[in-house]
């Protein structure tokens, strides 16, 4: 039984009273969900005052990003276990957004992931295809190209370790999510190159979240289906009302 995770990237908003007040506005609603996993990924300066204010509840924190070395002159740049030291338990690797604006490749997903693994945080994975990747009948070579460089060489242990997230970019910051049938097909596709790679019994552990243009009208929607493990959401999780009514889907 693969738990749901209901996670919220928060990109380049909130600051870190903002996240503090957003936490203690849905942190009555976050002890009721027991079968949700929830995540909230604020931006750097904001990570302490949030773990602060989700301390003794089921909220976790995660960063959106985390350079691969453990130290160095990389300005700029936080490590993994700048991190841990905070309390941060996840982090995103691999976004669309890192990976068209600021050079992120598979391979620094791969070292980011091994990073993350090393110091004891889950990587949330980022996978997806463009518009013009998918028009072009190629979702499948991108995310199997996408999977294998930038996971296909850890060993199954660590794999266990992390959670994906398919973010088709056509669908994020757009209003236009994939249909049920859209997301399902990919996470379908995503499930069997792990069980290809790492066994069956990884596959079916593996928890495969969806992200773009989820709301509170088309998640349920979503999560109905057997392959879809949950939600990981920009726009729609930056209101409390909002987010409460995700984790309530
Ligand atoms: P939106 O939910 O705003 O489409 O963003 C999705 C996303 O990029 C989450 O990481």
């Amino acid at each position: 039984m693969r738990v749901p995770v209901v996670a919220a990237n928060w990109k380049m908003h909130k600051t870190a009273a903002e996240s503090a007040a957003f936490i203690e506005a849905i942190r009555a609603t976050s002890e009721d969900v027991g079968d949700r996993e929830i995540v909230i990924a604020p931006a750097f300066p904001a990570l302490q005052a949030a773990v602060e204010a989700a301390r003794g509840t089921r909220i976790q924190i995660s960063a959106q990003d985390l350079h691969w070395e453990a130290r160095g002159a990389y300005t700029g740049e936080v490590s993994a276990d700048m991190l841990t030291a905070i309390g941060c338990s996840h982090v995103i690797i691999g976004h669309s957004e890192r990976r068209e604006y600021f050079g992120e490749t598979d391979g620094t997903v791969h070292l980011k992931i091994l990073a993350a693994l090393e110091a004891g945080l889950t990587p949330i994975v980022c996978v997806g295809e463009t518009l013009d990747q998918r028009e072009a009948g190629n979702t499948g070579v991108v995310l199997r190209e996408q999977f294998t460089a930038g996971m296909g060489a850890l060993s199954p242990e660590q794999f266990g370790k992390l959670v994906l997230a398919y973010e088709p970019i056509w669908a994020i910051g757009t209003g236009r999510t994939a249909t049920p049938d859209i997301a399902d097909e990919a996470h379908s596709a995503l499930r069997s190159m792990a069980a290809a790679r790492f066994g069956d019994s990884a596959a079916e552990a593996l928890r495969i979240l969806y992200g773009g243009s989820v709301k509170p009208g088309n998640f349920a929607g979503l999560l109905e289906r057997e392959g879809i493990d949950g939600g990981l959401v920009g726009g729609a999780s930056l209101d409390p009302e909002s987010y409460a009514a995700l984790l309530c889907a």
